[in-house]
């Protein structure tokens, strides 16, 4: 099987609508491997435009009386069994080297006057060559918000050269996104629906759910727009070119997503170190504004190289290891900080949802209230508090299937199980409960050891999900964390044990209560003081 890709973009490899037909193609060869593909550039070909002589009819028929490259590209063009055409929207319709091409296939049919067996248009003429079985698909990028309305002339040149409903299409707006890094993100899922599509093309025809996908928005239009117009590093008063740290400015405050507006206006101030410039993006209920003078007092500062932001928008430099690495500092209120995605992206819950398959985040709520479980029922009776904790604890997960599991949960719920069959069997209660304090901890303390300390475990999707395992500011927070929860509990163990043993673990509960609250409120505190801290650069 032939499968010829025509690239009609005048940029030639640099072309978005390349990029959706290249991502097709490897969809569809992930299906059929044995595919023969070859990529036809238009770009660099001698296609002169059409003379208009019919000497392709009359003169020398199915010849073209002009000597340049189209002769070999209509045998191409003829052999193939699946026509790709990949080309960007100019002025509502295709590019003049790709209509060049398209004018010069007359040789490709017979001069005779025929009727459409479609319907389509007044008259058409039959075909030279046999080829009814070709198929075809027809991918395009424009550069306005939506493709809708945008291709009308395209499908009517399209109806007439493959027959009304002859051809898929992949028709995207937005398409300069495709070659901005900084979106790759977005632009990368728009090319994996596109795979997609190429994979059923192979099985049949593309889905409408695929088809659907396609035809969503890669940004909503009002933050494409601010995006597109910032983008071309022009000034809109004075149509004069701006500095280039300003439209990067523009651009970064074009992804501002008004919907995260939680009630506080934010200024968010850069200051480029190296160039000397400061900006303001003030994120406001309406949507943001950038000003190249100060006008209110920040509530975020950053203080960085040009560069150094430029590669983290990029993506080319990760944000948390560059501050970690003091590449660039933060002041004032660090919290948009940690919430970034919120302010200036998108997709965070879908992705949350795809990393824990489909399930709510776990809660550390629900395996504090296994240890609870055990530690108030064991204290109250060793034997009817400790069958009733383990009821609880065999409750729980029952109530939580809708909730992801970590290790920590499984931990939890065996070591808090066994703990209440030990108080069972031996009536030794309070041991047990000591037990349980000191196995809390020491799960608290040896997590610090691992990939995943155990508050990371809960918080991360807030920031960011499994990737905040990469953030070395996120870890080290919560190995501190975790080793101040692990060490506190493990004192708690041994001073219980003691206690209990003198008697007095009535008062020890007390202290172990006034303890835990006081750790709460340090872990609330440090989370948000350690790395702010760490950002100021001290
Ligand atoms: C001469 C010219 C005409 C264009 N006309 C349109 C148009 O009519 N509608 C539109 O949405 N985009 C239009 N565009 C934008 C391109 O379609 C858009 O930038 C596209 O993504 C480029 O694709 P390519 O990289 O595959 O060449 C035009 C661009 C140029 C240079």
């Amino acid at each position: 099987m032939k499968v010829l890709l025509i690239n009609g973009s005048p940029k030639g490899k640099a072309s978005n609508s390349l990029r959706l037909a290249e991502a097709f193609l490897e969809g569809f060869k992930a299906s059929v491997p044995e595919a023969e593909t070859e990529l036809l550039e238009l770009r660099g070909k001698r296609i002169e435009p059409c003379r208009g002589c019919f000497g392709c009819w009359s003169g020398t028929p199915g010849r073209c009386v002009i000597d340049d490259d189209m002769a070999g590209l209509l045998d191409k063009r003829i052999k193939a069994d699946i026509v790709i055409w990949s080309f960007p929207l100019y002025f509502f319709g295709v590019p003049g080297p790709l209509k060049n091409f398209i004018d010069r296939q007359l040789p490709m049919a017979l001069p005779f006057m025929e009727e459409n067996a479609d319907g389509t248009g007044s008259g058409s003429h039959p075909p030279r060559y046999d080829i009814s079985g070709q198929r075809h698909v027809v991918i395009s990028t424009c550069g306005f918000y939506s493709a809708e309305k945008n291709y009308d002339s395209v499908c009517s040149m399209f109806d007439h050269i493959c027959g009304k409903g002859g051809y898929e299409t992949v028709f995207c707006g937005q398409g300069e996104l495709f070659r901005v890094k900084e979106l790759a993100g977005r632009t990368d899922e728009y090319l994996e629906l596109c795979r997609r599509a190429g994979r059923e093309f192979a099985a049949g025809g593309i889905s409408p759910e695929t088809k659907a996908g396609l035809a969503q928005l890669i940004l909503p239009k009002e933050t494409f727009e601010r995006l597109a117009d910032a983008s071309w590093g022009v000034d809109r008063e004075t149509g004069e070119k701006e500095p280039e740290a300003l439209s990067f400015t523009r651009q970064m405050a074009g992804l501002y997503n008004k919907k995260s507006w939680d009630g506080t206006d934010r200024v968010l101030e850069m200051h480029y170190t190296d160039l000397g410039e400061t900006y303001q993006i003030l994120l406001e209920k309406d949507g943001s504004r950038v000003t190249a003078k100060p006008e209110k007092p920040y509530t975020t500062l950053i203080e960085t190289p040009f560069d150094v932001w430029r590669s983290i928008a990029a993506g080319e430099l990760r944000g948390d290891a560059a501050l970690m690495e003091h590449k660039y500092r933060v002041k004032g209120d660090f919290s948009l900080m940690l919430q970034w995605d919120r302010f200036f992206g998108s997709g965070e819950a879908k992705k949350s949802e795809a990393e824990t398959g489909g399930k709510k985040p776990a809660r550390m709520l629900w395996m504090l209230l296994t240890w609870m479980a055990l530690w108030i029922g064991v204290s109250i009776d060793s034997r009817i508090g400790a069958f009733a904790a383990l009821a609880v604890i065999a409750l729980i997960p029952v109530f939580t299937a809708a909730f992801e599991k970590t290790v920590y949960d499984a931990l939890s719920t065996s070591a808090a199980a066994l703990l209440c069959g030990l108080a069972l069997l031996t009536g030794k209660g309070e041991l047990a409960v000591c037990i349980g304090y000191a196995a809390f901890g020491l799960m608290w303390l040896l997590s610090c050891f691992t990939r995943e300390p155990l508050c990371a475990a809960y918080v991360k999707y807030g920031y960011g999900g499994a990737d905040a395992l990469n953030n070395p500011i996120f870890m080290r927070t919560n190995r501190i964390i975790a080793a101040a929860w692990g060490v506190l509990y493990l004192i708690i163990g041994a001073a219980a044990f003691l206690m209990s043993r003198a008697g007095h673990m009535g008062a020890m509960q007390a202290i172990i209560y006034a303890l835990t609250a006081l750790m709460g409120v340090f872990t609330a505190w440090f989370q948000k003081w350690y790395p702010a801290h760490t950002a100021a650069g001290k």
